[in-house]
């Protein structure tokens, strides 16, 4: 199926339809945000999932009753997906936590009045396609990859759920207020788990004994977080998301591009991704 066939055209970016109709898109465009929420914010295939598990158990205080009762699609909802109207998120009780896969110039009007916290999670781009063009062949409602050549120029043109990830990062960088944004990537997170989620809890006000601390980031380690079939997609049924094929939870490890693209491949990648990001000052671990 073509992206004529599976995707909606929304502010410049592809949606897939399923998940995103005309409805939910409204329901989004009208929501009213709370100064205590928390936005998960990210580009797809970036970490959205293992900060899913992270932030809930940091704001438990190490309690894992909602990751092991909650599907992460309920338990962290995002707001353009078709099921955060039925949610009644209207009645969550604050701090509510929620996900983003939009680009800072696509949020509603809401958030830029209310301002809530943001957790920016980013991820090397070529981890992101190598992640992406699994993903895409495992799911029946995204376009299949095709020819790893062609998904490659489909993705760093842009013509791919969300956009171009070198315009999604890029707005998220230049946010006009950026107090209320904690940016830390996927590679961090491998790094440092430990680190992260204190550091993590600390933006989020949540204080945490060490052990706490300890406990959260040995739950979140990918081969326990695999365990987890609140958070494994387990419970998609096959029809929609082919685990058999290839398992959401993946691999979960940094520089898996090596495996995946030619070495012509990942010189065409850099030459795109130096000239994308020339004017951004940022640095991201991945550029050392
Ligand atoms: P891979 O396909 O490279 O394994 P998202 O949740 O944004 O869609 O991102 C999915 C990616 O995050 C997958 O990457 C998945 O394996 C990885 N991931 C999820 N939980 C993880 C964890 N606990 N540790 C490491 N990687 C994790």
């Amino acid at each position: 199926m073509t992206e004529a066939e599976l995707y909606t055209l929304y502010k410049g970016v592809y949606l897939p339809t399923v998940l995103h109709t005309a409805e939910n898109l409204k329901y989004y465009e009208d929501f009213t945000f709370r100064p205590d929420d928390i936005l998960i914010a990210t580009y797809p295939k970036s970490g959205t999932t293992w900060m899913q598990e992270i932030v809930p158990l940091i704001m438990s205080g190490g309690d894992p009753a909602s990751v092991e009762t909650l599907p992460n699609w309920d338990r962290v909802p995002w707001l353009e997906e078709n099921r955060a109207h039925i949610l009644n998120l209207e009645e969550r009780p604050s701090p509510r936590m929620l996900t983003t896969h939009y680009s800072f110039g696509m949020m509603p009007p809401s958030f830029s009045e209310v301002k809530p916290k943001v957790i920016y999670v980013t991820r090397n781009p070529k981890d992101v396609f190598t992640s992406a063009f699994h993903y895409y062949d495992i799911t029946t409602f995204l376009v299949k990859p095709g020819l790893q050549s062609e998904f490659l120029r489909k993705f760093l043109d842009g013509e791919v759920i969300f956009g171009s990830w070198f315009d999604h990062v890029k707005s998220w960088l230049n946010a006009e207020d950026k107090k209320n944004i904690m940016y830390i990537s996927y590679e961090e997170l491998i790094m440092d788990l430990k680190d992260s989620v204190a550091r993590i809890a600390k933006f989020l006000e949540k204080s945490l004994e060490a052990e706490v601390v300890e406990k959260i980031a040995e739950r979140c380690l990918f081969k326990n977080m695999k365990q987890n079939k609140m958070s494994n997609y387990s419970l998609v049924p096959a029809e929609f998301m082919d685990q058999a094929k290839s398992e959401f939870l993946r691999k979960g490890i940094a520089g898996d591009w090596k495996n995946q693209l030619t070495e012509a491949e990942a010189e065409h990648f850099d030459a795109v991704y130096k000239d994308q990001m020339k004017d951004v000052t940022y640095k991201f671990i991945w550029d050392y």
